[in-house]
């Protein structure tokens, strides 16, 4: 047969839907109690969502971005003021990535309140749980690369919580540092595992977590009765309402990017006094205040860590299979209770932060 370049390409038009990745994230149909709205709330396809904004405006902000401390302020008030849409995509790039964590948080409580990281989808919890904890990472990264008076609690505190791990916290601060305090090449080393090393690893362990859901069954669902039979969807129907849903949600963060642009404080100046009034990113504020309280050590790595651990541990203390795939079941109510006594602990330190 004679090749044919409009034949070619008439079969791989991007916006095919059956060629699409999202469409084939799904299998064919899909139990439909798994598909509701309101059991995922499409918390992990916001979560996917936001992540992508992130990445696609940080790779435009890279091309005025500049990582040294002389030039990394000036070159943000720059985007903001001088730069073609600059202030936007800046301000979405913020918005994006704190959506990002939101949203992710959002989906482990769901995940906890559907009991649906037990097995078999308990490795995929605690992949989910090295995810989370590279989104902090990665937030916390980008709060540095603005050198303003913001970045100072991440710079200064935030680092010198490596120095308190016994034996090997020196060789630690100087390896995430890069010197004896924070400088140029520490502002080097945060911007590249920000744009490479952290991206990368966020990109490929969503991939594998998007794997693991497939392969362990699809999305949770209570078990089928002889009351309530196993009725099922076809991905057709889920693929429309995921396109709908994500251009809505897109369009709110552009708004809210357009509405709320993320302050810039003044340049940073880390030979001040006063280190101790800065407040630190949002998503820190718990652990500042743990350290009112608390010597570093406890405050930044043992009462964290251990919060870790009961999360880990919940699959291991909940095996059986009642109340599958359905919201706040008694049959798990001790998992439930660990988990919303956590959050509160959490959320109860940082409004206390807030609001001193
Ligand atoms: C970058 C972060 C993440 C992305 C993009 C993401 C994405 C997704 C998506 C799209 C799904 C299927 C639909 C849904 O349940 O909403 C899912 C399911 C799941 N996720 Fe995530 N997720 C992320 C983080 C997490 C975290 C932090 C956890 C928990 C620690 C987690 C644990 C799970 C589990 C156990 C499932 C299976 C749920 C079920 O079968 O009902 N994920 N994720």
């Amino acid at each position: 047969m004679k090749y044919s370049l409009k034949r070619r390409f008439s079969g791989v038009r991007l916006w095919r839907k059956n060629k699409s990745v999202l469409y084939n994230l799904h299998p064919p149909t899909i139990p439909a109690d798994g598909a509701r709205f309101t059991y995922t709330f499409g918390l992990g396809g916001l979560t996917l969502l936001a992540t992508l904004i992130t990445i696609l405006t940080g790779v435009l902000l890279t091309f005025y971005f500049v990582p040294t401390t002389e030039r990394a302020y000036p070159s943000l008030t720059l985007i903001n003021s001088v730069v073609n849409f600059g202030g936007f995509v800046r301000s979405l790039h913020y918005w994006a990535a704190q959506l990002t964590v939101i949203f992710a948080a959002l989906h482990l409580a769901r995940i906890v309140f559907t009991g649906a990281y037990r097995p078999p989808r308990d490795f995929n919890w605690a992949l989910g749980l090295g995810l989370f904890v590279l989104l902090l990472l990665w937030d916390f990264t980008g709060y540095t690369l603005r050198w303003d008076e913001g970045s100072i609690w991440a710079l200064l505190v935030g680092t010198n919580l490596l120095k308190v791990i016994p034996r090997y916290g020196d060789a630690l601060y100087r390896l995430v540092v890069g010197d004896t305090a924070p400088g140029d090449a520490a502002l080097l080393r945060f911007y590249a595992w920000h744009v490479v090393g952290l991206t990368v690893a966020t990109v490929g362990g969503i991939g594998y977590h998007l794997w693991r859901v497939r392969v362990d069954g699809g999305i949770s669902h209570p078990h089928p009765t002889r009351a309530r039979p196993k009725t099922l969807v076809s991905r057709d129907a889920l693929f429309s309402t995921e396109i709908i849903a994500a251009i809505i949600a897109t369009a709110a963060m552009m708004a809210l990017a357009a509405i709320a642009p993320p302050a810039l404080g003044r340049i940073a100046d880390l030979s001040a006094t006063g280190i101790t009034e800065t407040k630190a990113p949002w998503i820190f504020l718990a652990i500042q205040e743990l350290l009112r309280y608390l010597p570093p050590l406890w405050a930044g790595w043992i009462v964290p860590s251990a919060g870790m651990v009961i999360l880990l541990s919940l699959p291991l203390f909940d095996r059986h299979g009642a109340g599958r795939g359905k919201y706040f079941s008694r049959a798990r109510w001790q998992s439930q209770a660990a988990f919303a006594a956590l959050a509160a602990g959490i959320i109860f330190l940082s409004v206390m932060a807030a609001l001193r």
